[in-house]
């Protein structure tokens, strides 16, 4: 079984999954780095370069692969819902885990952070609040489960653990 992370950009995603990827002894797959790796570019370069629906076709090939193997926790580009096929791909593999945090708080997360062109181009708390809008269903759709991430990573972690591994004595919650 796989563990997906999904949510919004900055939600936390890349620091739980690589806590969760440590606790479980499961391989990690950031699907941001890992495209990023194969285009030898950086997301601004492949968004400016190409365009998002390229991007959106290396997001959907990668969770195609991904989705044949097992025992990992990917770490999910916030618009990988954007796709029903990665949806379907993702919940037929393992669990997709929904992070969730208020627009605030996502704000305070990414505001100094240049590398997501899709802040760029919907700019403030009223550009991640007309993003998330738009992409509530979508997200909605996808969940298996769903966790708080305003609360601390070591927190979400466990409250990942707890929902999604029933064998919860070989994995006890970490301090
Ligand atoms: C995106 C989220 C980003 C990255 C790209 C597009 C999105 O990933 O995949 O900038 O559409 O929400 P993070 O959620 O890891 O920031």
């Amino acid at each position: 079984m796989n563990i997906y992370l999904i949510g919004f950009m900055g939600v936390g995603k890349s620091t739980v999954a690589k806590m969760l990827s440590d606790k479980l002894d499961f391989e990690l797959i950031d699907t941001d780095i890992e495209i990023e790796k194969r285009e030898n570019r950086s997301i601004n370069e492949i968004f400016s370069q190409n365009g998002e629906e390229y991007f959106r076709e290396k997001e959907k090939e990668l969770i195609e692969e991904l989705s044949k193997k097992d025992n990992m926790i990917i770490s999910c580009g916030g618009g990988i819902i954007k796709s029903d096929v990665n949806i379907v791909n993702m919940k037929k593999s393992g669990s997709v885990v929904l992070l969730e945090a208020s627009p605030e708080i996502i704000y305070n997360r990414v505001k100094d952070d240049n590398n997501r062109p899709l802040l760029v181009s919907n700019p403030g708390i009223e550009g991640i609040k007309k993003l998330m809008k738009e992409r509530e269903e979508s997200y909605n759709k996808a969940f298996t489960h769903k966790v708080d991430a305003s609360k601390t990573p070591v927190q979400v972690v466990n409250d990942i653990i707890t929902a999604t591994l029933t064998l919860s004595d070989e994995f006890g919650n970490i301090n």
